[in-house]
């Protein structure tokens, strides 16, 4: 991809280090770059190819096709017929139509050859790393759906190829922007907490239906999330839990994972449901166990429990608790926070309490695009708000809110904690893919938007209006 002008004298006022970068950025070598707080030039129209159009997929074309200044220039998938779907819908969005590929496992590279900005890919676990490094090394910056890789070699390649290409790799780890969690990501930052010692995350789902459909809408293609559940025993999808609380406690960015330990229960919930739904999986040999239980510790002293449990029968939990010196916040089953300062912290707010505790420390980028990411949708909004966040920062030429680092370290619990399980618990170092630059990197800031710099394609149909930017 050819540079305009604009980009090229960014790109080489950048070479010379004469763009200051938020965060610790700089160049670590000559051909090595620091992706924290790295900003790219700014880009106009983001131009996005997508790959994966499946049940994620499909609500990627939709969020996406709604911001003026985005153009989905092509989209991708295996199957010929998730492509005609994606099609339709951004003609239904009054977008034209795309350059599509399909039918073979490689067709997605002639969509990675065309002149895009950002390769947004929403495809099985397995092809995560392989799409978004070849992306990155033919010029393009990446979104990659969670869990970003698969094992700690996928990790390192990711923050490898981001750091040689300057390229950015963000995980769309949308968790990260749900209300309740901007919300007590700003109290943390305001200091309301305290000094956090000990935070937990969680994706406990009950997903036995949907891993065992063989096919139809509400199926994985070809059953792959199911087969990734056979032989891999430990926290296979970490990143809702762990990204939001990670953000809180400055992952990468002053703090750092340091070790692991890892406990799996027996497998039993999955079984018993099959006897009793779908007997042809009752006899499933090697299937992880139930309730995976990861316990992190960090550089700076706090630890960080994670769950993983899409067997049992019991209502869907991501916790999302942050215990600090000061109170405490917990989202599941029910929103509780409790605060030093209001009974010595042995009460929780009472409802009236924490609608005005939620009015004080309701994070700008909520406040600022809240009401129209729930009109949109996605998750009850929190997937606009991430999909939005993202296309400003690149059009504006400002560092992404995840990066390669937060990519690689949060996704590489899968590994570890298999790892960790198959030695009865034993401990397990967390690789520091920042290699050191943890300790100077700042940390993340209260981010916003200003929505008149990134209209949507057709406000008023949508009701969308604009709030105070702070
Ligand atoms: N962040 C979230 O909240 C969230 C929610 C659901 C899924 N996900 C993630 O999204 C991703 C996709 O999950 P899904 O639920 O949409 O699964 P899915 O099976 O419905 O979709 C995957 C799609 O990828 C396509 N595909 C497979 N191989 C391909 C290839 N070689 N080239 C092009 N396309 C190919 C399939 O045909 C399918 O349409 C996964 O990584 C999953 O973890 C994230």
């Amino acid at each position: 991809m050819s540079l305009n002008r604009k980009e090229f004298l960014w790109a080489s006022a950048l070479a010379a280090g004469a763009v200051p970068m938020t965060g610790s950025a700089g160049l670590f070598r000559s051909n090595r770059q620091n992706m924290c707080g790295f900003a790219a030039p700014p880009i106009d129209k983001v131009r996005v190819g997508i790959i994966g159009l499946g049940m994620r997929g499909a609500g990627a074309v939709q969020r996406l096709s709604k911001i003026r200044d985005v153009e989905i220039v092509a989209l991708c998938d295996l199957l010929e017929e998730k492509v005609v779907r994606g099609q339709k819908l951004l003609v239904n969005a009054g977008r034209n139509p795309a350059k599509v590929f399909s039918g073979t496992e490689e067709a997605w590279k002639g969509l990675v050859a065309l002149d895009l900005d950002l390769v947004y890919i929403v495809t099985p676990w397995r092809l995560h790393v392989p799409m978004a490094v070849h992306a990155m090394k033919n010029g393009k910056h990446t979104a990659v759906e969670v869990p970003a890789s698969v094992t700690i070699e996928e990790s390192w390649e990711l923050v490898e190829t981001s750091e040689k290409t300057g390229k950015h790799c963000m995980m769309l780890e949308n968790c990260c922007y749900d209300f309740f969690e901007l919300q007590t990501f700003n109290m943390v930052r305001q200091g309301v907490f305290g000094e956090l010692t000990h935070a937990e995350g969680a994706y406990i789902h009950n997903l036995c239906t949907l891993i065992t459909n063989e096919r139809g809408q509400g199926s994985y293609q070809g059953q792959w999330r199911l087969s990734q559940n056979i032989g891999r025993n430990g926290n296979l999808y970490p990143t809702h839990g762990l990204g939001p609380v990670s953000q809180c406690l400055d992952i990468n960015r002053g703090n750092k994972y340091d070790h692991l330990v890892s406990m799996s229960s027996q497998e039993a919930a999955f079984s018993e449901w099959a006897r009793g739904n779908n007997k042809k999986y009752a006899g499933i040999e090697n299937y992880r166990g139930d309730m995976n239980t990861t316990l992190i510790k960090c550089a700076k002293g706090q630890t960080i429990m994670i769950q993983h449990d899409v067997s049992s029968p019991r209502p869907y939990s991501r916790i999302h608790m942050l215990q600090g010196t000061k109170g405490i916040a917990r989202k599941y089953p029910e929103q509780r926070i409790a605060l030093a300062n209001h009974h010595h912290g042995h009460t929780w707010l009472n409802s009236a309490e924490m609608k005005a505790v939620a009015a004080k420390y309701e994070h700008p980028l909520s406040r600022t695009i809240g009401t129209i990411a729930k009109k949109v949708g996605g998750h009850g909004g929190m997937d606009f708000i991430m999909d939005y966040r993202l296309i400003y920062c690149l059009k504006n030429g400002l560092p992404l809110d995840q990066d390669v680092y937060d990519a690689a370290a949060w996704s590489s619990i899968v590994p570890l904690s298999i790892e960790s399980v198959a030695q009865k618990g034993w401990t397990v170092e967390i690789p520091d893919f920042t290699r050191g630059a943890w300790k100077t990197n700042t940390p993340l800031g209260i981010v916003d938007v200003d929505p008149t710099k990134l209209p949507l394609l057709n406000a008023k149909n949508i009701g969308y209006q604009t709030h105070g930017v702070t």
